[in-house]
């Protein structure tokens, strides 16, 4: 199985109808999980899905197109406590599922995908197999996304540290050099 989604063609063909519509194209310019966009985010979770349902002999295209649009909302993660509501948490699939009705027509199957993929932060149980499957994937996306931000963080102070560490050692060295200089004149 291929490792990149776009030398997967059975893949795209699922979806590329919905990737090329301007709503899923503009989940680029929302941030996700601080190191990646909004649409990187969705292709990951729906193109893992994918090959985890296709192994499973599951339905492949709902959870490859459900799993492209589960976050489809276009607000700023950061602005997540202005939604309103119950919360972003519970709001944010209801309003995803709400904006990818009007771009295409989803099964009940499809519907669940994207209603329940934030199953955890909330109770309603996911109804289908491949509905457990995004919301895992979704997880373990999350979860990768934020290690890698973690971890640039991490080489950004260390890298900062080691810079300052640098410009004391070498503004120390010169201070030597003018003392020792000074004494011996
Ligand atoms: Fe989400
Ligand atoms: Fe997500």
């Amino acid at each position: 199985m291929s490792k990149f989604w776009r030398d997967d063609f059975e893949y795209v063909a699922l979806i590329e109808d919905l990737l090329e519509l301007e709503e899923v194209q503009s989940l680029e310019k929302f941030k996700h999980h601080k190191v990646t966009n909004r649409l990187a985010h969705s292709i990951s979770v729906s193109y893992y899905s994918y090959c985890l349902a296709k192994k499973l002999k599951l339905n492949t295209r709902a959870i490859a197109r459900a799993g492209l649009l589960h976050d489809l909302f276009f607000y700023e993660s950061e602005d997540k406590d202005l939604v309103g509501g119950r919360g972003h948490y519970w709001e944010h699939p209801r309003i995803a599922l709400k904006n990818a009705k009007k771009l295409t027509q989803l099964s009940d199957l499809e519907c669940d995908i994207i209603e329940k993929h934030m199953f955890g932060a909330t109770r309603e149980l996911p109804k289908y197999k491949e509905s457990w499957i995004v919301t895992l994937m979704d997880k373990r996306a999350a979860m990768t996304e934020l290690a890698v931000g973690g971890s640039n963080i991490l080489k950004s102070a260390v890298s900062r540290y080691q810079q300052v560490m640098y410009q004391s050692f070498t503004t120390a060295s010169l201070a030597h050099e003018t003392i020792d200089q000074t004494i011996d004149n």
